[in-house]
């Protein structure tokens, strides 16, 4: 599978504290100087552009805390080659900003929402919006940054119990919703957390809404696998990192906050493209880089990778 697709964290930086990730501020933000300036991150781009890659995904840490992220998508969505710039986001910042991203050249956006509850969504973020982030996503589907697709991480015994209540939010609202099994990530955020297979949520699911059918997917999907409910409770989908593995059709490179360039997200290999731009190197000295990482990006699985402790932030899921 050729890459095509690169997902960048645009800040290692996050307003929640949520207790998967960085529940104590543990992955506090490393100095600014070392996070790649939009013109660093566009010059990649654009490089990496003429390799095939067509689809760019921003994440972070929260990527809208960049408060001039429009700046950001309008160069991504005007660059020769790239057709589709997405984003990823915890959604608290999104009403203010979704109508302007999507001015900007913004395609859609998945928005991280683990419980509507609003207990349940203080519990695991350390703050009581969700109301403001249920504001974010409609405005999102207000303006069209469709398909809008909800993330829940789903948690043993913290969010579990409210796995009927997210697959019903495709019902009330036209949004897609996936679960995703946790992966573990800084050793504090994983100490007390336990992940739930996606087959048993699968199975919580089915026995409100019925038996679950497959929806066909399109070569280069990302490693969601997407199902229809008999009772039409819009798509549900399920990422399952922990209990399967897709890597042979990974399409996929990371670039990191701190602008290394991550050919798997369970490797602790990575290439340090920053260090590189910032000595002066010319763009053929970068595009020889780049096609050594790509040549070298199939050798790359889960499977040949040890676990490693990574911060999910400055590498952005
Ligand atoms: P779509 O383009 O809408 O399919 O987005 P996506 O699911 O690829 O991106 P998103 O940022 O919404 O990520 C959802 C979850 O999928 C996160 O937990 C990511 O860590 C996980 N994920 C995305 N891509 C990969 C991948 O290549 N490998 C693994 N193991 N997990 C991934
Ligand atoms: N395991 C699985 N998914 C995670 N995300 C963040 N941390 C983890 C983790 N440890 C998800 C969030 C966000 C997406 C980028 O990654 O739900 O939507
Ligand atoms: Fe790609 Fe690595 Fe995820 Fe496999 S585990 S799908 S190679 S990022």
């Amino acid at each position: 599978m050729g890459v095509n697709y690169l997902r960048v964290s645009v800040t290692d930086a996050c307003n929640l504290r949520c207790l998967y990730c960085n529940p104590t501020g543990c992955c506090e933000p490393v100095d600014r100087r070392e996070v790649l300036r939009f013109e660093e991150i566009h010059r990649v781009v654009a490089l990496l552009a003429e390799y095939g890659v067509s689809k760019v995904r921003l994440t972070g840490g929260e990527p809208l805390l960049r408060k001039d992220l429009p700046v950001l998508v309008e160069k991504l969505a005007s660059t020769a080659g790239i057709e589709q710039v997405m984003l990823t986001t915890n959604g608290v910042l999104l009403e203010q900003m979704a109508s302007r991203l999507k001015a900007a050249g913004l395609n859609r956006v998945n928005i991280s929402l683990d419980s509507i509850d609003r207990e349940g969504y203080r519990r695991i973020t350390g703050s009581d919006l969700l109301q403001k982030v249920m504001r974010g996503v409609r405005e999102a589907i207000r303006v069209g940054l469709v398909p809008v697709k909800i993330n829940c991480v789903v948690l043993k015994g913290i969010n579990e119990s409210e796995i009927p209540a997210l697959a019903r939010l495709g019902k009330s609202m036209p949004v897609t919703v996936r679960f995703i099994e946790y992966c573990p990530t800084v050793r504090r955020a994983a100490a007390a957390i336990d992940y739930v297979p996606n087959n048993e949520v699968r199975e919580i699911i089915e026995r409100e809404h019925g038996a679950l059918s497959q929806v066909a997917m399109g070569a280069g999907d990302g490693p969601a696998v997407y199902f229809k409910a008999p009772d039409s409770a819009g798509i549900i989908g399920f990422i399952s990192g922990r209990s399967s593995a897709f890597c042979s059709r990974c399409n996929r490179l990371r670039l990191t906050s701190d602008g290394r360039i991550k050919p798997c997200l369970h490797s602790p290999h990575s290439y340090d493209l920053k260090e590189l731009i910032r000595n002066g190197a010319g763009d053929r000295q970068v595009r020889s880089v780049l096609e050594q990482i790509l040549s070298e990006k199939p050798r790359y699985t889960k499977l040949n990778s040890r676990a490693e402790e990574f911060s999910m932030c400055k590498v952005g899921g």
